[in-house]
């Protein structure tokens, strides 16, 4: 099978953890070029270390392809340059820096300072409060601003995939809501592929193609987002709780 046959991308037989902590064992996935892709689970199942194995922030055993290129044993900055852009928990804004400081930092891999220029007005258009708040100290923003920053952020790489760790935390149902919106247009417009971890998979469900339910580090279930939400007594046992 040559590359342009296989999914945009794909995962195999992952393992990974931290030291003699074994979190995810053989988990396999694939998420079509364009796609969302919703990773649902209960705490600690490892939806997080999936994401930071994805981009490199832990070792790992097994095959992570995106696009047909190797992007396992490559450090977090190679495979941010390959286009993958993580958010990850807690957001990792620069508190001290302003709005629009933060987002050139995330430009950091690119060097054409017209197309930054214009990446900024692109943001600006996906989230107009960052706008007005540009000059502001990250720190002063709220939470929904803080991960619209965040997101914004990770668009600057003008990334071909972007992985979301729990967007929603801490967020009211609202201004949720509103980021998954967002969240849609962005993969609509660009046709960036998106990978989203969430616990609220209610709102994941809604905006995702593909699901798959992560359960103490294995898929327990895949599907179309439809499909799981259309299966209560699925998705009560698998995640613990009504959607
Ligand atoms: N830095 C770390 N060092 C050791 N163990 C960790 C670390 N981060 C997470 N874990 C453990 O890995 C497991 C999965 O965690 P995580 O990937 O954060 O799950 P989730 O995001 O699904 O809540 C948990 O048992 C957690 O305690
Ligand atoms: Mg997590």
């Amino acid at each position: 099978m040559n590359a342009k046959d296989e999914a945009f991308l794909k995962v195999e037989d992952l393992h990974a953890g931290y030291g003699d902590v074994r979190v995810l064992h053989g988990v396999g996935l694939s998420v079509g070029q364009g796609e969302i892709c919703a990773i649902l689970g209960p705490n600690g199942a490892g939806k997080t270390t999936l994401l930071r194995a994805l981009c490199g922030m832990v070792r790992v055993r097994g095959a992570v392809r995106l696009d047909g290129v190797p992007l396992s044993g490559r450090s977090p900055d190679a495979v941010a340059r390959l286009g993958v852009a993580h958010v990850p928990e807690g957001r990792g804004t620069f508190m001290p820096l302003t709005v629009e400081e933060n987002l050139r930092v995330g430009a950091y891999t690119r060097r054409d300072r017209a197309a930054v220029r214009d990446d900024l007005e692109r943001v600006y258009g996906y989230f107009p409060a960052l706008r007005k708040r540009l000059r502001q100290q990250a720190g002063s923003l709220s939470g929904g601003e803080q991960q619209m920053l965040a997101i914004g952020r990770a668009l600057m790489l003008r990334p071909r995939l972007l992985l979301l760790d729990e967007p929603s935390l801490g967020l009211a149902p609202m201004v949720t809501r509103e980021l998954f919106g967002i969240v849609a247009s962005i993969n609509r417009e660009e046709r960036t592929t998106v990978v989203v971890v969430e616990q609220n998979a209610h709102l994941a469900l809604d905006v995702a193609g593909q699901a798959h339910v992560l359960e103490t580090g294995r898929i327990a279930l895949s599907g179309s987002a439809a499909d799981i939400r259309a299966d209560e007594q699925v998705a009560q046992s698998y995640l613990g709780y009504r959607i």
